[in-house]
């Protein structure tokens, strides 16, 4: 497979740091430099359905596809208002296909886990052309009395459109069970039989814990994603990391040792939308150009479980 289009769609409302610290014991000299985040777009009067239904229909349009030729969609997404239908079946509306679709969450690593996921189609040969729709609002998981939390995260939309193609090199994926470092609990409804305690816990984060996860994770799935390829580091022209912080960014640009100018990034002006922030970068480098025909470029994500993972795409 290769992906042949991409799209992308933020909320309007743009969030300062110095807005958060009309309301929070927080300030820009505190957020920006340990996370590299200056201002987020959070969701307000958008529904995140309409913002995914937008990002794939762009996504669409630069692939040059119609939606009634769509095979799949994936749609990556951790938290939106419905339980249930799943938000890929109301994005298949919204954009007028009739293929089948699924959801998937494995947090910030949801659109790398689409694509390996995709690829498993293809590999089986039912589909040709695949929708992926990475769809997230992180900001409606935090407390917003939390400066630790939610001065981090912004929301939005990403899609990539795969037609076939030999452009998907490999993947390297890890998955390490920690459920105490990163979670967020909400309530059922109640029934008459209910005993046990329940409470909705706004997002917990042990931030240290993740920040060291992050950088262990992602260097060592890209290490073995270039061993694999018989590559090294100085032969891949871009290098998408997940955009949770800036620091971890340049913590792991260290250690595969590589310019800075390698890795794309927008955190400054996006904060972290979980598995969005992978297909919203890779559409921004996209429209600019950066990338040319033949490019390697290494997109990789870490995520809440904690899960992680890392591709390598041929332009
Ligand atoms: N403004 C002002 N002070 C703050 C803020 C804030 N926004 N946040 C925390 N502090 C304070 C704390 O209250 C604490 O004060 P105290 O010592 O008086 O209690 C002090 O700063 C130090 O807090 P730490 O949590 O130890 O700060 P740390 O240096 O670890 O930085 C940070 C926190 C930026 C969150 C860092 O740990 C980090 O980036 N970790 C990775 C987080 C991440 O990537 N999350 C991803 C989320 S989901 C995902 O994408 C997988």
């Amino acid at each position: 497979m290769k992906i042949s289009g991409t799209g992308s769609v933020l909320p309007k409302k743009i969030v300062t740091n110095d807005m958060l610290s009309e309301f929070l014991d927080t300030s820009d000299e505190w957020i920006y430099p340990r996370t590299g985040v200056r201002s987020r777009h959070v969701i307000s009067d958008e529904r995140l359905e309409d913002m995914a239904i937008e990002a794939s229909k762009k996504a669409l349009a630069d692939a040059g596809i119609n939606a009634s030729d769509l095979d799949y969609i994936i749609c990556s997404n951790v938290v939106n208002e419905y339980i249930t239908p799943q938000l890929s079946c109301i994005i298949q509306g919204g954009i007028g296909a009739t293929c089948p679709c699924i959801d998937i969450n494995c947090a910030c690593a949801g659109f790398i886990y689409a694509l390996q996921i995709a690829e498993s189609f293809y590999r089986s040969g039912f589909v040709k052309n695949v929708l992926i729709v990475s769809a997230e609002e992180p900001t409606r998981m935090t407390d917003w009395t939390d400066r630790r939390t939610c001065v981090l995260f912004g929301d939005g939309a990403g899609a990539a459109v795969l037609t076939p193609g030999d452009n998907i090199k490999g993947f390297s994926m890890s998955a390490a069970s920690a459920t105490d470092k990163l979670y967020q609990i909400r309530t059922l409804q109640p029934t008459p039989y209910i005993t046990k305690e329940e409470k909705d816990v706004p997002l917990q984060m042990k931030g240290q814990d993740v920040f060291k996860f992050a950088v262990k994770a992602s260097s060592s799935d890209i290490t073995k994603l270039l061993k694999n390829n018989s590559l090294e580091a100085s032969d891949v022209d871009y290098i998408l990391l997940h955009q949770a912080n800036k620091r971890i960014i340049n913590t792991i640009r260290e250690f595969l040792d590589q310019p800075m100018e390698k890795f794309p990034v927008n955190i400054e002006d996006h904060g972290n939308s979980s598995s969005s922030c992978c297909p919203i970068l890779l559409d921004e480098c996209n429209r600019k150009g950066l990338f040319k025909e033949g490019d390697k470029v290494v997109l990789c994500a870490f995520g809440a479980g904690f899960v992680s993972g890392a591709v390598l795409l041929e332009w």
